[in-house]
């Protein structure tokens, strides 16, 4: 297999994260535009894409991330009454949205293998059971897979982020040679809250001993923000493997950090 490079489009970058099921269809085109040109140069990718407005809403509702609550009564909505048709309709979301990105691959006559996590991993975490190296070794352009609502041999469902995804796949597949998160908003890790970091504030190397403002949307979030992908980051950092962060709305900076070349935003060391 010729280098590998994964690339983690986060939920908030290509959906609109405040309105249910709404994606940003443009970006998501950016983005694969700089994909495109990445397999031109003769780089194979993974792409793993997060929620966003396709799952956090709702499982956040249902308190997915927490499995099956016993204790609690919760309202039901219009189209859904408990626990486990949201686990259904979550899953269903994703694959709509899996679809939407897998399209505009479609549409640029790149050829992709989807892999659902809830078709074949189980339990959340880095350390979920699920084959990788034989499943990923598939044929097409481009191999896409994404957080997901898994089954969990405790509380017999959970959260499964692409953040964790992608530390697996680092690990599993030998090619691989960089992990590159795309992010929305922030240009990398700051130093301060975006709201009022400048230019100044962005950390160009981070390790975890350095400090930093891990804002993060725990009211619509059910998975970590910025602290899961610089933990994931330093852990596939010490792998060996190049890990940055940039910002996902500058197809440049996407393309540099795939090719390994430097560019502004965040990369992440493991000490
Ligand atoms: C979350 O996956 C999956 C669900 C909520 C179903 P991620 O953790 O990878 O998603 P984003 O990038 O934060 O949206």
């Amino acid at each position: 297999m010729a280098e590998v490079v994964v690339v983690k489009f986060g939920g908030g970058l290509i959906t609109n994260k405040s309105k249910l099921c709404t994606p940003m269809l443009e970006t998501i085109d950016n983005l694969v535009e700089v994909i495109d040109r990445i397999i031109n140069c003769g780089l194979k990718v993974i792409v793993v894409h997060g929620a966003g407005s396709f799952g956090h809403l709702r499982a956040k509702y249902w308190r997915l991330n927490e499995g099956m609550v016993e204790d609690h009564k919760f309202a039901p909505q219009i189209d859904c009454q408990n626990q486990y048709q949201a686990v259904s309709l979550v899953r269903k979301d994703m694959l709509t949205l899996n679809s939407i990105v897998c399209d505009a691959f479609t549409k640029r006559g790149i050829s992709t293998r989807s892999l659902p996590p809830h078709q074949w991993a189980k339990n959340t975490g880095s350390n979920f059971s699920g084959e990788i190296s034989t499943r990923f070794a598939a044929a097409e352009d481009v191999i896409v897979t994404f957080g997901d609502v898994v089954d969990c041999d405790i509380g017999e469902f959970g959260i499964l982020s692409g953040d964790d995804l992608v530390v697996r796949i680092c690990r599993d597949i030998p090619q691989v040679s960089r992990l590159v998160f795309a992010v929305k908003g922030v240009d990398g890790i700051l130093s301060k809250p975006p709201n009022v970091a400048t230019d100044e504030d962005l950390i160009h190397e981070w390790s975890p001993s350095v400090s930093y403002s891990g804002v993060h949307d725990t009211d619509i979030d059910v998975t970590g923000g910025i602290a899961l992908k610089a933990n994931r980051g330093a852990e596939v950092a010490s792998m060996g493997i190049e890990v940055v962060i940039i910002n996902g709305e500058k197809p440049e900076r996407l393309f540099d950090a795939c090719l390994g070349k430097s560019t502004r935003g965040t990369r992440i060391l493991d000490k």
